[in-house]
């Protein structure tokens, strides 16, 4: 395995790659890698000859007010899973080879960016989709994984390719849970004893909608009061958001129909830590 820090050594295997007639999988990540992000890892040596991992915590994609100085980091500890994972590169830049002093283009898929996680993350987007526009143009893939954990991120960024013409196909893997239900997450290290064990609830609320909307249940705001009522029981939380909608398209969901996919989403805080997670419920 190959650790590769510069933009034109990436740039220069990656055509190396593919003009061999080989294809290239990436999967980008900010590191801190966990069981979530070798499923992806192994979704990628599945359907590519050579496999990619890019690890950069990306600036652009927090705000000021937010945990990038904190984010968890550990190169070291990646490196030896990747290497375990039999992973052929990782790519992992400075912030100054990724943005230069005079760097002033960003990509920005518009609209449903501004809705569910935008809402709260107002610039979030608009740094992962630049980002990940330029991981695409360094390492060249010919298809790139991300996780379903970050739903709303998914459906962006194949927005973005759509749009842009990336000639990339995106794989998306699913979640992947903790025994005791909580979606895998870099920032679970953030969590007290306590935090965590209450954190459970989080998908116990996104089973008990499926299973009412599954049930027949149409009037989503009556199956919301109750997710509510489950998380706010724990005393511990504050709910930014749960919402149902359109699995494709974003689109709110008022009253269920399962001719349609529903993403059922959520993201709570809980002392400094905000946690996200989703269930598809599909028809
Ligand atoms: O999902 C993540 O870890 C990040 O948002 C990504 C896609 C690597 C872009 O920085």
């Amino acid at each position: 395995m190959q650790l590769i820090t510069s933009i034109l050594e990436m740039q220069q295997l990656a055509d190396k790659v593919r003009n061999s007639g080989n294809k290239i999988g990436v999967v980008p990540t900010m590191g801190y890698l966990h069981e979530g992000h070798i499923s992806l890892i192994r979704i990628a040596k599945q359907n590519s000859d050579f496999v990619v991992t890019t690890i950069f915590v990306n600036p652009t994609q927090f705000a000021p007010n937010e945990d990038f100085e904190k984010y968890p980091r550990d190169l070291n500890r990646d490196l030896a899973i990747c290497r375990a994972e039999d992973v052929d590169v990782v790519f992992a830049p400075d912030t100054s080879a990724m943005y230069n002093s005079d760097f002033l283009t960003f990509v920005n898929v518009e609209k449903i960016t501004s809705i569910l996680e935008g809402k709260f993350r107002p610039t979030h987007f608009r740094g992962v989709t630049t980002v990940v526009a330029k991981l695409f143009n360094i390492t060249k893939p010919h298809i790139a994984i991300f996780g379903q954990k970050d739903a709303q991120q998914a459906i962006v960024i194949k927005k973005m390719v759509k749009d842009l013409n990336f000639d990339i196909n995106i794989l998306i893997g699913p979640t992947i849970r903790e025994t005791d239900g909580l979606a895998m997450s870099s920032r679970n290290v953030y969590l007290n004893n306590d935090e965590r064990r209450k954190a459970t609830v989080l998908y116990q609320s996104l089973k008990f909608a499926e299973s009412e909307i599954i049930k027949g249940q149409t009037n989503i705001d009556t199956i919301k009061s109750v997710m509510e009522k489950m998380i706010l029981e724990k005393q511990i939380f504050t709910i930014d958001y749960i919402s149902f909608n359109d699995a494709e398209t974003l689109e709110e969901i008022k009253i269920a129909d399962l001719n349609k996919s529903i993403l059922i989403s959520l993201a709570v805080r809980t002392g400094k830590v905000r946690l996200i997670d989703n269930i598809v419920v599909k028809r």
